[in-house]
């Protein structure tokens, strides 16, 4: 589905921001892409769609070389849902935002306000279709960009730290609806949250600019030094892990009780 071969790309001459990055990612995966900031995820993000061009290598869509002449078609087929919604927003009201997308379609008026009704619906945002979307909060606009794009359905969806400024259960509810894409569509899901990367099928680690890890999350997070040294956290299953390890003179289930209630206070 996406085949990317040695690419590079640099903003500034001489300061390459992408260094030979390569994977390929299969129709109905999900992929994972985890890295410090600045590591050049966005970067990625944007090359993938069109919006940033390589200065050498390659990239491919369902086999289609990436290039100016089939930009737009290409365009139809990946959807991505930007780190900064602010960035999304083309509309003077949600509803015009979500219905973007839609437009070259040419639905019949009925079908854009169920698909309208429905996808606002799906990330709680029914009450809002009359609102300008520069007056939500960030977590709201976060969740029109996820509408938008999921009603415009495109093959491939890339979110870009998309539940960042949701709280907890907002994470929760579009991580929902991510895993409910799984299988039905190609998701390349960009992320801090390690929490996220468990539920893929792969993940990819990049560091400054390159792939250091390209592999099963179960295999990717024994890395565990690998992570750390490239500014990365490891789950917080594996730090208890390590912190039990570390104090073998514990006796019993009361002694670990009382380690991590100390531990959760750590300052
Ligand atoms: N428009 C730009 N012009 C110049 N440099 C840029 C531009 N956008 C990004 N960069 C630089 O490119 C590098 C990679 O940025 P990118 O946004 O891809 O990182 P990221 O991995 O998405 O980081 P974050 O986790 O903070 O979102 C950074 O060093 C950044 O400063
Ligand atoms: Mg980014």
């Amino acid at each position: 589905m996406i085949k990317v071969e040695h690419i590079n790309f640099s903003y500034r001459p001489n300061e390459p921001v992408i260094r030979d990055v390569s994977f390929t990612i299969k129709k109905g995966e999900f992929v994972c892409i985890l890295g410090h900031n600045g590591s050049g995820k966005s970067t990625i993000a944007k090359l993938l769609t069109g919006l940033l061009s390589v200065d050498s290598g390659a990239i491919y869509i369902k086999g289609l070389l990436l290039n100016e002449n089939n930009i737009n078609e290409i365009r139809q087929q990946v959807g991505i849902v930007f780190q900064n919604p602010d960035n999304q927003f083309v509309g003077v009201t949600v509803k015009d935002d979500i219905a973007f997308g839609l437009e070259n379609r040419q639905f019949p008026r009925e079908t854009m306000l169920e698909l309208i009704d429905k996808y606002s619906k799906l990330v709680n945002m029914e009450n809002f279709l009359d609102y300008n979307p520069e007056n939500l909060s960030g977590g709201e606009k976060q969740r029109v960009a996820i509408a938008g794009v999921l009603a415009a359905n495109p093959e491939i969806i890339i979110f870009d730290e998309s539940t960042s400024m949701l709280d907890p259960k907002g994470v929760k509810e579009v991580t929902d609806i991510i895993n409910t894409l799984k299988g039905h569509k190609t998701i390349i899901a960009i992320t801090h949250n390690l929490n996220e990367a468990v539920f893929a099928d792969r993940v990819i680690v990049l560091s400054q600019g390159g792939v250091i890890l390209n592999d099963t999350p179960e295999v990717v997070f024994t890395h565990k030094e690998l992570l750390k040294n490239s500014s990365l956290d490891i789950l917080e299953s594996m730090k208890l892990m390590e912190l039990i390890e570390k104090n073998e003179h514990l006796k019993n289930k009361q002694e670990i009780e009382a380690m991590l209630w100390e531990y959760s206070f750590q300052k």
